[in-house]
């Protein structure tokens, strides 16, 4: 791959490398009049445009700013069926946990999910996963969780590996609902068959679980963990959505990359998260689709927690397919400010899948970068139904 010199950017907006916590998260470096030097797919050199090394073939991108590629930590991008009928009674008044406690909502996507083919899995979430990288995504996070059924959780894992090789997809094996009859066998063959399975053929590197009153225990949970953890996984929580019974602060304990939704997290999870390496994941689309109270985003960040924002993409408390307008909802919803809503959409967001190597513009990191339409930045955080992002560049290529 041959050396390129972007130019004609007018603000090139970067945190630095590697998670940043609290006030930090609000520290970007914004370089006007900038220049990008890209070679073998990596971020070679950044700085103003006259102190650009000379003799490299230019890229001039119009004027406009640059920003990292943005990951979203959190999906479930993969589902078959819908459920705009659970749609139309929530709005009327039906509680989301009332509709899943009747047998609908998660566990009506896990039976058209469970009975869709590996193909028809990847024809289903190849678009929306293509939607999510035009709004900014260039690294996506993916979890299983509607299979139920082992094989169908397997299925789901398997469509990921295979949108893979067009996008740049990380699976997570989640552990969703428990069965109605029978959760003690369940948990224990999750522990003592999937999740080993799942680990010896590479099909996850991460195991996450729904830790709720209508899902499953804290000590659920921490079997899973144990499990995870036993068979060298990664691992990571819904915890806190609608009632804070533990899960987080069980979390933080343990060791999770990170901790997701917190809608209903109060001071003592604020503060195990803030006291931990755990990130806390925040994801307002769920905010404004079940108009659930807004996770405490800007009293984690005033704590010194890091604070990731996600998508959370999924069709039933989040259908929401743009991680440009979770960032943009977690400036109004959760008190963001633009700064520390990119910091949360980039490093942030990477940390919480474990990967250090990317959403930075600096020497060395993966040269994943968006060109905005606008020449300022600020517009990624302001724009609601529209795309802000003209260009977007993965490994240096323009996809
Ligand atoms: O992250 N809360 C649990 N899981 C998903 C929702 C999945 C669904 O409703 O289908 C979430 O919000
Ligand atoms: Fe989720």
């Amino acid at each position: 791959m041959p050396e390129t010199l972007f130019t004609n950017i007018s603000q090139l907006v970067t945190p630095a490398p590697g998670v940043q916590r609290g006030a930090a998260m609000g520290d970007l470096s914004v370089i006007p009049d900038a220049a990008l030097l890209v070679s073998g797919g990596r971020v070679q050199w950044v700085g103003p445009r006259a102190e650009a090394p000379g003799m490299v073939q230019e890229h001039d991108l119009g004027g406009v700013a640059v920003v990292p590629g943005l990951v979203d930590p959190h999906t479930h991008s993969i589902w078959a069926g819908d459920r705009l009928a659970d749609f139309e009674a929530r709005v009327q008044g039906v509680p989301y946990e009332e509709i899943l406690a009747r047998g609908g909502g998660i566990r009506s996507s896990m039976r058209a999910t469970g009975a869709a083919s590996v193909n028809e899995l990847v024809a289903l979430a190849r678009p929306r996963l293509h939607t999510l990288r035009a709004s900014g995504a260039t690294t996506i996070e993916v979890k299983s969780g509607y299979g139920l059924d082992f094989r169908a959780e397997v299925r789901m894992l398997e469509a990921v590996r295979r949108l893979r090789r067009e996008l740049f997809v990380m699976p997570t094996l989640l552990i969703h609902v428990p069965p109605t009859e029978g959760r003690t066998d369940y948990v224990r063959a999750v522990c003592e068959e999937l999740i080993p399975e799942v680990a010896s053929s590479g099909l996850a590197e991460t195991v996450d679980v729904f830790c709720e009153k209508e899902a499953f225990t804290v000590e659920e949970t921490r079997q899973i963990f144990v499990a995870a953890r036993a068979n060298e996984l990664d691992f990571k929580l819904h915890a806190d959505q609608f009632h804070a019974i533990g899960g987080t602060e069980l979390a933080c304990e343990l060791g999770a990359l990170s901790v997701d939704h917190l809608e209903a997290s109060g001071p003592a999870q604020i503060a195990a998260l803030a006291a931990s390496n755990t990130v806390a994941t925040i994801l307002p689309g769920v905010t404004l689709h079940l108009g659930l109270p807004a996770a405490p985003g800007r009293a984690l960040i005033d704590a010194g927690a890091a604070v990731a924002v996600g998508t959370d993409l999924n069709p039933g408390s989040s259908p929401v397919f743009s991680v440009q307008l979770a960032l943009a909802l977690a400036v109004r919803l959760n008190r963001l400010t633009p700064a520390e809503a990119l910091t949360a959409c980039t490093v942030n967001a990477a940390a919480a899948l474990g990967l250090g190597d990317r959403a930075a513009l600096a020497p060395g990191q993966r040269a994943d970068f968006l060109a905005l339409h606008s020449a300022d930045w600020r517009d990624l955080a302001y724009t609601l139904g529209a795309n802000p992002v003209r260009d977007v560049w993965m490994d240096g290529r323009h996809v």
